[in-house]
Parts: C-alpha cells; structure tokens; sequence
C-alpha cells in the first residue's frame, strides 16, 4: 500500500518535472539523449527554485505561472485562485443559452478571469463586466485580459455588483468565495488566497450577491454559481427567498451538486 502510494508520488512529481523543463525550453528527447546535459546559469537556478517550491508543496501552476482553462492558456500566480476544470461547466452553461449580441454579463469574483475571458473568446458579441474586490487579483485579470487581447471585458473593483445600475444585466455568473473559515479542506489549499476561498458560514457571498443580483437583473435575467457539493439547498433557498424563479441545481462529471441557476421573472 505505502509502496504503491510512493510510486505514484513519484509518478507525479516527474510528470510535473517534466512540464517545468520544457517551459525552460528543455525537451524529454534532450534530457533522455545527452549524457552530460549543459545548462545554462539561469536554468540551474531555475531548477533549484522548482524543486524549492515542490517541497514546499506549492502547487504546479503557481510554479510555472500558467493554467489551462477552457483550453487557453492563463497566466497564474499566488495572487488569484487556480482556475479549476470543473469551473469550465459554467462556460458552457452560458454559451448554450445563446444570449443576443451585445447581451451584458456580469461576472463577480474575477480572480484570473478565466471565466470572462473564455466567454469573451467563444463569443465576441457579448458584453462582460468582470469585477473583482480584490487589486491583486484584478492585475492578474488584466494581464490575462491583454495577453489574449479581448475587447469585451471592462475589469471593475467592486463589492460584487454594487457599481452596476438596475435592471441592466442579461447575466450574472460567480464562482465566489463558499468555504467556512473552520473548513478542513483550507490545509490542502495554503498557498491560494484566502479571499478567494472563504466567507461566513460558507453562505454570506451567496446571500450579498442574491440581495444585489434580483435588482441588477432584467426580468428575465439569469444567475449562476459554482458552490460547495453540500450547499445546493442553502444556496437554493437563499435564491428563493431573494425572489429568483425556475431555480435548479447541476451536477459536475462526478455526480456533485455543484451549480446552481435561476431566473428573475
Ligand atoms: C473562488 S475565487 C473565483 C475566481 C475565478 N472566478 C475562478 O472561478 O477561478 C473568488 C473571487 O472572488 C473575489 N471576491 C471575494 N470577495 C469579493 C467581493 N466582496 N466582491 C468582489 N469579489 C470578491 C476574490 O478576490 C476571488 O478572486
């Protein structure tokens, strides 16, 4: 058992060894056919700080600064949350309900802007408002934003919606912060930031964006979150009690509750 958990450490630990040396240019045919492999100063510090922040337990993308995301590459650092793949659901959801050119969309919580960005690539006629509270993580956005060069997001620092007028958005989306302060899972998620993960209770981001969101809205809007796997009945219930209709929950690729949608009537 502890043999075969060792074995697939190390299984990992090459592979990601083995991203980190070609994003330095070093390619496994190098490295497997020259004996007395040259590198150059910078490379061999480079090596050193990788291996450094491995055993720190610093996660790979935070390591080679780069997430992939709904197949684009984002540029990624300790300042925002590692764009996760079960978060691409959301992208989907909102290219598949086919929004009118110049449809407005509200994204709250931008970290990378992942999100946004991978909308505003698929479909260029839409309008997006990406807002983040936080400046570290709206820098890290806008260099996401220039290096794919989109030029329909406006990024804005904002207590979730609080800049936008009523009754003006055909779309609300957020991945926001939904773990409690006590939560387990914070020891596995160290080196990411904390504003990113946690809120009250696991609950208040929910109810502050609801509050804000049913008057933002267009009758006939619509919100979406990811949220935690247990939370599909908190988070629903909060939609209700806001006033949003047609409320139902999706699951991700292992069977969790992991989104929830509604509409303002
Ligand atoms: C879970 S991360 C999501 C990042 C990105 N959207 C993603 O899905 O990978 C939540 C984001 O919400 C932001 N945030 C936290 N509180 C906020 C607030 N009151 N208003 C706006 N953004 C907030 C954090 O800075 C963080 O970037």
């Amino acid at each position: 058992m502890h043999a075969k958990s060792n074995a697939s450490k190390h299984k990992y630990i090459i592979r990601d060894l083995g991203y980190f040396l070609k994003s330095l240019g070093i390619s496994d045919t190098v490295i497997a056919l020259e004996d007395n492999l040259r590198l150059s100063k910078e490379q061999s510090l480079k090596i050193e700080m990788f291996f450094s922040s491995y055993l720190e337990g610093l996660p790979i993308d935070y390591i080679l600064n780069e997430s992939v995301f709904y197949g684009n590459k984002f540029y990624i650092d300790s300042r925002v949350l590692i764009p996760r793949p079960e978060t691409e659901f959301i992208v989907d959801w909102a290219l598949d309900l086919q929004l009118k050119k110049n449809s407005l969309i509200a994204e709250l919580g931008t970290g990378s802007g992942c999100i946004s960005i991978s909308l505003a690539l698929e479909n260029p006629n839409l309008k997006i408002i990406a807002t983040d509270i936080s400046n570290d993580a709206l820098d890290v956005a806008n260099l996401n934003v220039n290096s794919h060069d989109v030029r329909n997001i406006l990024l804005v620092k904002s207590h979730w919606i609080s800049c936008i007028q009523r009754e003006s958005l055909d779309l609300i989306i957020s991945n926001p912060p939904y773990l409690k302060p006590n939560d387990q899972h914070l020891k596995d998620l160290k080196h990411e930031p904390i504003i990113a993960l946690i809120t009250k209770n696991g609950l208040e981001s929910f109810h502050e964006i609801a509050v804000q969101a049913i008057s933002r809205l267009k009758s006939g809007g619509k919100i979406i979150f990811e949220h935690g796997c247990s939370q599909a009945y908190e988070v629903s219930k909060i939609l209700k009690e806001n006033g949003f209709k047609n409320i139902l929950s999706e699951q991700d690729l292992q069977g969790l509750d992991r989104y929830t949608h509604a509409e303002k009537l």
